[in-house]
This record gives C-alpha cells, sequence and structure tokens, in this order.
C-alpha cells in the first residue's frame, strides 16, 4: 500500500478542477443536467412543488427528500428506457419548512416541528421509482409512468426470512410479527440480477424515541444499537416511535427491502435473513456456481463488513424463480487478518458461541441482534463500512471505509492502519479462486485517502494523481460495464478539504493503480450519492444530497436557516425557491460513452 509511481489516468477525460461553489461541475466536454428534484411531480395528479403549501399528501406524490441510492432497471433491456429507483434517506426541516429557523443570540435556533410537519418528513422518506427516457439525447422523467411509485414511511411492508414473526418483532399494531408500516434512512442499495431493488436501513435509530425500562429483555441490544436517539420528532405524534409505548417497534427496522419496481402493487419485502445493522447497501454478484452474493457495509464506527450468501441458485430463465432467494443463505462477517488474509466467519445459531447461553436462542435472535452476534464471533472492527462493490470484470470486491476519527493509536490494526483516521481508505478484496462466495481470500488497501501532499495524512494515491484527484471519506461507489472504479464521497468540504464531494475516477489495474481523478463536483453542502451507470456506459446517474447544509465541517458558512444565509439556492437559483437535493443524469456532448 505504498504510493505508487504509476502511470497517468487510463481515463482520458479532462479532470475538473477541485474546489468549493453554489454550482455542479462536469469535466468539459459532457453535459450534467437535473433531472430530478425534491417535489417535483410523478403522477397526473401530482401538485406542482410549492415550498409554502408543503402536505404530506403532496409530498407522497412527488419525488421525496435527499435523494441517495439510485438504481436503473432497463426496460426491455433498453439503457434509454427504464425506471430509476432512487432511495430517500432522510430530511433536514432546517432547509425544507420556511422559517423554522430563527437565530437566537448568534445561535440558530429550529422550532418543534408541527404533526403536518413530521408527516411531510415521513412522506418524503422512502424511496420512488420513475420511468424515465432518453429522448434526442436528454433523459426525460415520465410523468404517471405506469410502474411509477413512491414509497414512504408508512407504505406497508412484510418481514420474511427466518426472524419473521419472531415474538421480538410483535407490537400492539401487529401481533403477527410480519407487517410493518414503512421503511427508514433508506441510505445505498443494489440491483438484484433478476431487476429487484434492494434498499437499505441505515440509521433507523435516529427515528426513535422515549425510554425503554432498564430491565427490558431488549436493554443490552438496544443499547448496541444506540437505540433510542431521538434525533427525529415523529414519536411525538406516533407513539410505534416511541420507545416506551411500542418497545419491539425498532427491532423491525435496520433491515434490507426488497422491492420490485416493475410491480407497483408489489409488497416491499424487508428480507431478514441479510441481518439487522445500519445497513448502508447491498451489491451483488452471480458466483461461478449460480449462487447470489450481497456484499453489505454496517456504517458505523468500529462495525463491519458483511456478506449474504444465497442457498438457491440464479435463474437467468425464469425470474419469479428468483423472488425469495434471499430468505435462505448464510451471513458471514469479515475477519480481516493481519497477514493479509480474510475469512468470511459464518453468523450461524447453534455455530461456535451463537447458543442460547449467550443470548441467542434461535437464528432469529442471531439475525435481529446481527451486530452482538458479529462481536461474539472477533470480526475486525472497522473504520465505517459504507458501499461495498463486487467487480464482476475482475473478481475483486472494493470496500469503502469512510472514515473513523474516534480510532486511537492503539486500536490499528492491518485493515485500519492510521489512528484519527479522518479520510478513510478502500480496501480491495480478493475472493479464494475467484469465486465470490468463498469463506476465505486476501485484502490489501487500494488507497489511502486524503491530501497526499500532507504528509502527516498518510495518503496513498499514486504519483500520477493531480492536486485536483485525490479525495477523502469515500462513501458510495460503482462499477461501469467495462469495469472500471467510481468513487463518490461524503464530507470534503471547507474545513476538511478546501473542496466540495464529488465523483472521482479510480484506476484499479496495472501501472496506473491508484490513479484518481476528479470528474463531477457538487455544489456547496451537498454530497454525492448513488453514482450508477447505465449498461451501455453512455449515463451516470448521480444523487446530489443535502445541498447547502451546514454539518459540522461547514463553518464559516454556518448551520443555513431556510431563506437566510443559505450558500447556495441549488438547482433552481430562484429567491423563492429553497435547495432541492436531485438526480443528475452526466452524458457526453454528442453522445457515446462516459469514459473510453
Ligand atoms: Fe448514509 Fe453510510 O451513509
Ligand atoms: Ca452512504
Ligand atoms: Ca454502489
Ligand atoms: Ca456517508
Amino acid at each position: 500500500d505504498e504510493a505508487r509511481a504509476g502511470g497517468g489516468s487510463a481515463f482520458t477525460f479532462d479532470e475538473v478542477e477541485a474546489g468549493v461553489d453554489d454550482k455542479h461541475h462536469v469535466a468539459a466536454g459532457y453535459d450534467a443536467d437535473v433531472l430530478l428534484r425534491w417535489g417535483d411531480p410523478l403522477f397526473a395528479d401530482s401538485p406542482e412543488f410549492d415550498p409554502t403549501k408543503q402536505s404530506a399528501q403532496a409530498q407522497a406524490r412527488q419525488f421525496g427528500y435527499n435523494n441517495d441510492y439510485v438504481g436503473y432497471i432497463p426496460l426491455e433491456g433498453s439503457a434509454e428506457h427504464g425506471l430509476l429507483v432512487v432511495n430517500h434517506e432522510y430530511t433536514n426541516p432546517h432547509l425544507m419548512f420556511p422559517g423554522i429557523v430563527t437565530i437566537v443570540d448568534g445561535e440558530a435556533k429550529q422550532a418543534p416541528l408541527s404533526k403536518e410537519q413530521v408527516d411531510v418528513e415521513m412522506a418524503a422518506h422512502g424511496m420512488t421509482v420513475v420511468e424515465i427516457r432518453k429522448v434526442d439525447g436528454k433523459w426525460q422523467v415520465v410523468r404517471d409512468g405506469k410502474q411509477n411509485r413512491r414509497i414512504t414511511s408508512a407504505t406497508e411492508m412484510v418481514l420474511t426470512g427466518p426472524a419473521a414473526g419472531h415474538n421480538r418483532l410483535k407490537t400492539n399494531a401487529d401481533p403477527t410479527g410480519t407487517k410493518v408500516l414503512g421503511t427508514v434512512n433508506n441510505c445505498a442499495g443494489g440491483m438484484t440480477p433478476w431487476g429487484t431493488v434492494m434498499s437499505g436501513e441505515e440509521n433507523f435509530h435516529g427515528y426513535f424515541a422515549g425510554e425503554l425500562p432498564a430491565d427490558h429483555p431488549e436493554a443490552a441490544s438496544y443499547k448496541r444499537y444506540g437505540i433510542p436517539d431521538g434525533a427525529y420528532e415523529w414519536a411525538n405524534f406516533y407513539e410505534r416511535f416511541d420507545v416506551s409505548k411500542e418497545p419491539n417497534e425498532p427491532n423491525r427496522f435496520g433491515w434490507m427491502v426488497e422491492i420490485d419496481p416493475t410491480d407497483p402493487n408489489s409488497v416491499p419485502k424487508k428480507r431478514t435473513a441479510l441481518g439487522r445493522l445500519k445497513h448502508e447497501g447491498a451489491e451483488s454478484a452471480v458466483a461461478k456456481d449460480g449462487r447470489v452474493v450481497l456484499y453489505q457495509g454496517d456504517d458505523e464506527r468500529f462495525d463491519y463488513v458483511y456478506k449474504f450468501v444465497t442457498a438457491g441458485k440464479f435463474n437467468a430463465e425464469d425470474r419469479a424463480a428468483n423472488m425469495d432467494l434471499l430468505d435462505d443463505g448464510t451471513l458471514y462477517v469479515a475477519n480481516f487478518a493481519e497477514d493479509g488474509t480474510l475469512e468470511w466467519l459464518p453468523l450461524v445459531h447453534g455455530q461456535g458461541p451463537l447458543t442460547a447461553e449467550n443470548g441467542f436462542a434461535s437464528q432469529a435472535d442471531v439475525l435481529i441482534g446481527t451486530r452482538l452476534a458479529a462481536d461474539r464471533l472477533g470480526a475486525t472492527k472497522m473504520d465505517r463500512p459504507e458501499d461495498i462493490q463486487p467487480n464482476p470484470t475482475t473478481g475483486k470486491v472494493y470496500v469503502m471505509l469512510t472514515n473513523n476519527t474516534k480510532r486511537k493509536a492503539d486500536q490499528i490494526d492491518a485493515a485500519n492502519p492510521r489512528a484519527e483516521n479522518a479520510f478513510g481508505h478502500i480496501i480491495e478484496i480478493a475472493e479464494d479462486g475467484g469465486d465470490f462466495t468463498a469463506t476465505k481470500g486476501k485484502w490489501e488497501i487500494l488507497l489511502k485517502c486524503g491530501d497526499p501532499s500532507v504528509a502527516e495524512v498518510g495518503a496513498s494515491f499514486s504519483t500520477a494523481t493531480t492536486a485536483n484527484g485525490w479525495f477523502g471519506m469515500p462513501d458510495n461507489c460503482a462499477v461501469d460495464a467495462a469495469g472500471r472504479l467510481w468513487v463518490s464521497t461524503d464530507g470534503q468540504g471547507p474545513k476538511a478539504t478546501d473542496r466540495t464531494d464529488g465523483l472521482w475516477a479510480v484506476d484499479t489495474e496495472g501501472e496506473a493503480r491508484a490513479t484518481s481523478k476528479l470528474f463531477f463536483r457538487v455544489p456547496i453542502g451537498a454530497e454525492l450519492c448513488g453514482p450508477i451507470f447505465t449498461t451501455d456506459d453512455q449515463t451516470a446517474f448521480v444523487a446530489v444530497q443535502h445541498p447547502a447544509d451546514g454539518g459540522e465541517d461547514w463553518e464559516p458558512f454556518g448551520r443555513p436557516s431556510y431563506y437566510e444565509d443559505l450558500s447556495t439556492r441549488w438547482p433552481d437559483f430562484k429567491p423563492d425557491m429553497p435547495v432541492r437535493p436531485s438526480v443528475v443524469a452526466i452524458t457526453k456532448q454528442g453522445g457515446g460513452k462516459i469514459a473510453v
């Protein structure tokens, strides 16, 4: 993992200059067109977006907030006509609702949300399915497309797999332990080989408030998952988010949700076999023997890398035969050994320490408390595992580790080699025999991120990487049809890096390995999510999340209120419009592949 001399990048586009301003920027010779904005109408009867007339009813018929994962499901195999499936991870009330932030003694204060505002938040969460079509080289939304759909925090879903129906999943509203209303904090995701979309419930702890009795049987588990957190105000109006009233409701979140975007009436399925964690996503590959492998990150400091291997095989001839593949298989957690080998440890009830004496009376207990089970197995505590992407072209797997400033010097290991890891790193896994189902493999660090010109940072980009080309905080990534890696980031900022987040093209093979180039960057305050390429590599869809948001890292810009002090008005740049998280379609001017 030493810095490599390297050749020049294999990517031929002219690099964007890194920096900070209120607009998005793409490499010369490309168009980056806003396709879908928060509030855009999806159906014939959807009202046009009016920030002063928000209602839950309107929001449930419009594109949701904070787009994260983006999936593209071709219709009849087309790379120019398909279904875009988008996660809406969370809401920023201070950027959504006019007038709720006031400055008191120089400090921004947010008023408590009304029930109507909470209902708008709940409707702005979840997912969107929307038909899109490329006409004369430009993507258009098909309003009222017959598969168009909003999924929200109120949409009925079912729990399936080994934990479904378990006592720990039963509530007053659902004595069966199988029916859940809604999904929350849908971060990254993945597409399955049979054309469904996986959506990860990530920071679900934030939606729960109230106090669990100290002697409650869930107390230890809830402590491990950080429940309740009380970041949202939903419990003020909905008892199911109050753990003192409905202590099992949090166990019904933290799952991977599978949706079939081709059928707007299909019931989304929370697949318990894939474990319960703060799911970033689940990107998949078909192994040589036909079984399907899904790689999953649990995004918290010192949490783990997982994979799930189906028991059954993918059937390319019969879509219906695959629809419940994800209910039966083996969940593994990764141990990254100091010698560069890797072992996948099975999370199976009755094996090793996963026994009734240790609190795991069944596979349901192992899955509901996946983190506690993985703790018992001694898995490697990582620096915030985000998107994990298998590359079917090379057989390698890329693990985005976004950062971990809390890792102390005496807590470093070979796979997490930096104390106070502010900029994150990327691990490359090679499974034994190039077999994604293997229980052993090798790993190495592809990149230690951060500014290579600052020696203390210890970054390992190739010397061919320019001052624009390095990045920190890798979060999402995509592999294009040609097998090349693209990384989007969460956490550049004036304080950390003097640049905004963006999309970088990263060489993984040959002389140019560990060379990175900046292709697209976002407006101030935003992070970049969801990169995905159409199968012809002629379009990249990216999701610009929370533009103008002022996190801790954004001083001197402060925490902006709705109409005052906004650092950008992207993408409308109108004084009566708030910022709007949006999906952007990137194409090459005159057509052709994004990168050759
Ligand atoms: Fe929602 Fe791990 O980023
Ligand atoms: Ca993410
Ligand atoms: Ca991805
Ligand atoms: Ca992130």
